[in-house]
């Protein structure tokens, strides 16, 4: 199920990323704060449970979270949105997955993973700016569910038509959160208009 996130400081930072002329500090920047605003509304789901506090002046009822969450940002691009998961999350473990799209096979590449089978039964929020072809989300959504995860919601920030197609086609399930939804691809498989390749403009990379 795919929701589109409305927001003006949304649209607006997304526009900053988007220009060519923002640089690799200011386009971290904007991506942190698209995330810190993502971060709610991709948490809300979070079940929790209630307890007792003592205030000041009496007892109240309150509530704590009945599991942490666990945060997949996919390298490299996705680690631009990991800190302002983890700050509206503090209690999140992080289980960090290396993707790349070779641009020869145009098939994703895993060349790093590390989920411990104990955080399984966790909620797990994948972290990736782009959803393009849809190619290394479906990868990294198949390991999640070879892994045992059965409870996972994907924050990305921007989207093509033909990816949000493929997770809905292979991945009906899959709650997936956006900012925005562009026109198409381009025949480097690029969202257009997009913003580049997030992760060379987050590190600089020519
Ligand atoms: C980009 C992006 C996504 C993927 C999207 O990563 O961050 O992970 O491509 O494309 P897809 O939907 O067609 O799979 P890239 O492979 O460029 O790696 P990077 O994050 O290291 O730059």
């Amino acid at each position: 199920m795919l929701t589109v996130l409305e927001h003006p400081l949304l649209a607006t930072h997304l526009t900053a990323l988007r220009d060519r002329a923002t640089s690799p500090a200011a386009f971290r920047g904007h991506l942190d704060a698209m995330g810190r605003l993502m971060a709610y509304p991709v948490l809300a789901g979070l079940a929790v449970r209630p307890v007792w506090v003592e205030t000041p002046l009496a007892p109240a009822r309150g509530a704590v979270l009945a599991d942490e969450p666990v945060l997949v940002p996919i390298l490299r691009a996705g680690l631009g949105l990991l800190d302002a998961f983890c700050a509206a999350a503090p209690g999140a473990s992080v289980s960090h997955l290396g993707l790349y799209r070779d641009v020869v096979a145009g098939q994703p590449v895993a060349y790093f993973e590390n989920f411990p089978p104990a955080w399984a039964t966790r909620p797990v929020v994948v972290l990736d700016p782009m959803l393009a072809t849809g190619g290394s989300l479906a990868a990294a959504l198949a390991k999640l569910d070879q892994w045992g995860a059965r409870n996972v919601v994907v924050a990305a920030v921007l989207a093509a038509p033909a990816g949000i197609q493929r997770i809905e086609r292979e991945y009906p399930a899959a709650r997936v959160f956006v900012a925005a939804v562009d026109d198409r691809l381009n025949e480097r498989d690029f969202i257009v208009p997009g913003l580049g390749d997030a992760g060379d403009r987050q590190y600089g990379t020519p």
